[in-house]
């Protein structure tokens, strides 16, 4: 009614000023027309007058001559009527004749434009008529019209006018008002509606949900999907992805809302040697991708204390500051006895699910034992997410498949938490991960998230097909949701990716002064060429794979022996797992049968370094290499891939690349190949020893720019986007419809 009133108000005032305006307007123009009547009129009375007037005048007779005037003055709106024979004389007329009438002035009044005589009896039309038209001398005669009914009607048209004016406004005014009324309603009633959720779909109004409007609704619920989709990617691609802009979203967007990280694998570790303690970084991609993450937004970090002096670290509460040189988040301990860990972790996870998910032709095994303990462990990780929650309502990172069962676990426990869990490894095809005794228990857990996260495309479509074969959930693929027990869960891409730029102690050293120091500290020559691969000792790398190809090429290329040696870094991993024990020994052999082959009296072709190395290590070999070699057989991402890409601020170095990662779907640029087809492998080798420098800048540059834009900021700081809102969403879902009262 308001807005109305803001509306009418200065719409009447703006008519009363166009009323007001118009009026002299109209004044003007209703004389013009009288005056026009007025003139055809005395051209009327001249005209019957004449002859009888001559006559009279012929006559001589004076009085009969103004009585015959006075007789004709008796209409009501002539005034007046004279007589001039010369301009001499004086007039012949009735006595209302106005003084300011001689005839010594009449030529004057004949020829005006407007003949109007202003009296103290008001307007008078004075209008001068020669008496014989054909005959120069007869005289005039004048006849004189009372206007003041002129006066009267003008005014009469004025107040009509006026008030025309002021009833169009309120005609005006009244269909404005009605219009605005009608669409405010509606407006209202469909903000209610979506504010409760219900969209223009989902509750459909009796009348929406008549068949005719449901193409049209659908199209709008299309339409504003993508809009909402296109406005969150526009954003996403204008921020600056850096540790700050991921604050800035976790305490704009989420309120600064108490974060917690869950995974086995904890990114400190404290190992006794001897009488001293040693922090030890692991070889995880998972821990190089989250640990920035958690620096940037604080929160807790909970995860399995596997090493040696763990215990002695912490506090009272199983906690410690780290990192440890500059504490900026909490690590949470939770201690597992050997058999949860026999259990959880080598068995159910490692022997089972992981070769269950990375098709490497290692058959996955399944103890009922080891999903017991897999199931306590679960557990025992989901009371730790309680006792470290400070609200309600946190936001819970669940990472990887070693806690499948958390999410719905946590779920039943803080029903208003955001679920964020990442699969860091392969989803299978519905027939592979058919094997798995326990997978609608797996597939169930993991529709306790609110957003469930894969590397890429493909593995999010497989879980939605394994999810669509094994569970009764609805699965929409439109939206790429599956709701199961009332409980939706979004299933998206997050490519996961490396802090950019990295950190400046990992380059700090010069490209030259690596390759010296690598060869030195591998006995190589000066001017000796390298190959590096960085992995952990694990069958899914395709290690065995890629010195087959160092071979092939060996046996194709011959002027690279003595010239190039392989370094391959194999950090020792599950070393408990007969699969990986049986691995290394395979992996020691080839390289020793290779190196037998072809590296007598001159450095080796293959360098193996089964031993930890630290980050700063990793980037060291990274830089002096000319190739990088990364040949998995299966890998959701591959962050040794993007690590080289980022070691290599000089634009140099050659990228080879499985084409079974997730890292080849985002990096065309380098040499990519299927680790199975070792002559493919070896030709790629031998075209990376030769890449001109332009190339490779060329290439290096392009990979450079990708990793950088997409760094692994952008990766968590996509997922808290959606998580925000999601919170959003919920939170208006909650409120009661606006205008009901609660009663
Ligand atoms: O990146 C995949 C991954 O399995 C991580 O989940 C894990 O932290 C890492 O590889 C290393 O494995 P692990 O923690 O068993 O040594």
């Amino acid at each position: 009614m308001r807005l109305s009133l803001r509306f009418v108000l200065p719409l009447m005032l703006v008519l009363a000023a166009i009323a007001w305006g118009v009026a002299p307007l109209v004044d003007q123009l209703t004389l013009r027309w009288f005056t026009r009547d007025m003139d055809i009129r005395a051209e009327l009375i001249a005209n019957a007058m004449r002859e009888p007037l001559i006559d009279q005048l012929a006559a001589g007779s004076k009085t009969k001559i103004a009585s015959y005037f006075s007789r004709i003055a008796r209409d009501e709106r002539l005034y007046a009527i004279g007589y001039c024979a010369t301009p001499d004389d004086q007039p012949l007329a009735t006595r209302s004749l106005p003084p300011q009438i001689r005839c010594e002035n009449l030529s004057q009044w004949q020829d005006a434009e407007n003949p109007v005589l202003e009296s103290s009896r008001g307007s008078l039309h004075v209008a001068v008529k020669p008496l014989n038209e054909e005959e120069e001398g007869a005289g005039w005669l004048v006849l004189i019209h009372d206007m003041s009914f002129v006066t009267r009607r003008s005014e009469e048209t004025k107040v009509y006018v006026f008030y025309f004016f002021m009833a169009l406004a309120a005609v005006v005014s009244l269909v404005t008002v009605i219009i605005a009324q009608l669409s405010w309603r509606g407006w209202v009633t469909g903000m209610r509606a979506l504010l409760r959720g219900e969209g223009l779909l989902r509750e459909p109004t009796p009348r929406s949900n008549a068949p005719e409007f449901q193409p049209i609704a659908r199209d709008l619920h299309r339409l504003i999907q993508d809009l909402e989709s296109e406005t969150r990617s526009r954003d996403e691609s204008q921020i600056t992805w850096t540790p700050d802009a991921l604050r800035a979203i976790l305490h704009g967007e989420l309120r600064g809302e108490n974060v917690i990280v869950i995974s086995n694998r904890e990114p400190y570790i404290h190992q006794r040697r001897g009488d001293h303690v040693e922090v030890q970084r692991p070889a995880s991609g998972l821990v190089t991708a989250l640990e920035p993450i958690m620096r940037a937004c604080s929160g807790t970090w909970i995860a399995h204390g596997s090493g040696s002096a763990d215990r002695e670290a912490v506090d009272g509460s199983d906690r410690i500051g780290v990192p440890p040189e500059h504490p900026t988040y909490q690590l949470r301990r939770v201690w597992l006895t050997p058999e949860e860990e026999n259990g959880y972790y080598y068995g159910f996870s490692n022997e089972g699910l992981w070769p269950l998910c990375h098709i490497a032709h290692v058959r996955p095994i399944f103890r009922s034992a080891d999903w017991a303990h897999y199931v306590a462990v679960n557990k025992k990780f989901a009371e730790a997410v309680v006792a470290e929650a400070r609200t309600p309502n946190p936001i819970v990172l669940v990472q990887d498949y070693h806690f499948a069962l958390l999410p719905r676990m946590i779920r039943e426990l803080l029903p208003d938490a955001t679920i964020i869990t990442f699969w860091h490894i392969p989803w299978p095809n519905p027939e592979s991960f058919a094997i798995c005794p326990w997978r609608e228990e797996i597939i169930s857990g993991l529709l306790g998230s609110s957003i469930l996260g894969f590397h890429t495309q493909f593995h999010c479509n497989n879980f939605v097909d394994t999810v669509d074969r094994f569970l009764e959930a609805r699965v929409d693929r439109e939206s790429f949701t599956v709701t199961l027990g009332g409980k939706q869960t979004a299933v998206r891409r997050y490519p996961i990716s490396i802090a950019w730029p990295p950190d400046p102690e990992m380059v700090d050293k010069a490209i030259g002064q690596c390759r010296a120091e690598v060869r030195a500290a591998n006995g190589l020559p000066a001017g000796h060429l390298i190959g590096i691969g960085i992995d952990r000792l694990d069958y899914t790398k395709g290690i065995m794979e890629r010195f087959r190809a160092v071979e092939r090429l060996l046996e194709l290329q011959p002027e690279w022996i003595g010239r190039l040696t392989f370094i391959q870094i194999g950090a020792p991993t599950r070393t408990g797992i007969d699969e990986y024990q049986n691995h290394e020994v395979q992996v020691r052999a080839l390289a020793a049968r290779i190196n037998d082959r072809f590296g007598r009296g001159v450095p080796p072709p293959i360098v193996l370094k089964v031993e930890h190395h630290e980050p700063r290590e990793v980037y060291e070999y990274l830089r002096a290499a000319e190739f990088c070699f990364v040949s998995s057989l299966h890998d959701g991402m591959n962050l040794v891939a993007k690590e080289f890409v980022a070691a290599r601020d000089d634009e140099r170095g050659v990228l080879i690349l499985s084409q079974f990662t997730g890292a080849a779907r985002e990096l065309p640029e380098a040499l990519i190949v299927n680790p199975y087809d070792a002559d493919q492998s070896a030709a790629a080798l031998h075209l990376a020893l030769t890449m001109p420098p332009t190339e490779q800048r060329d290439r290096m540059r392009l990979m450079r720019g990708l990793v950088g834009e997409f760094n692994v900021y952008r990766w968590a700081g996509r997922m808290l986007l959606d998580a925000a809102t999601m919170r959003r969403r919920n939170r208006l879902l909650e409120k009661p419809p606006v205008g009901t009262s609660a009663s």
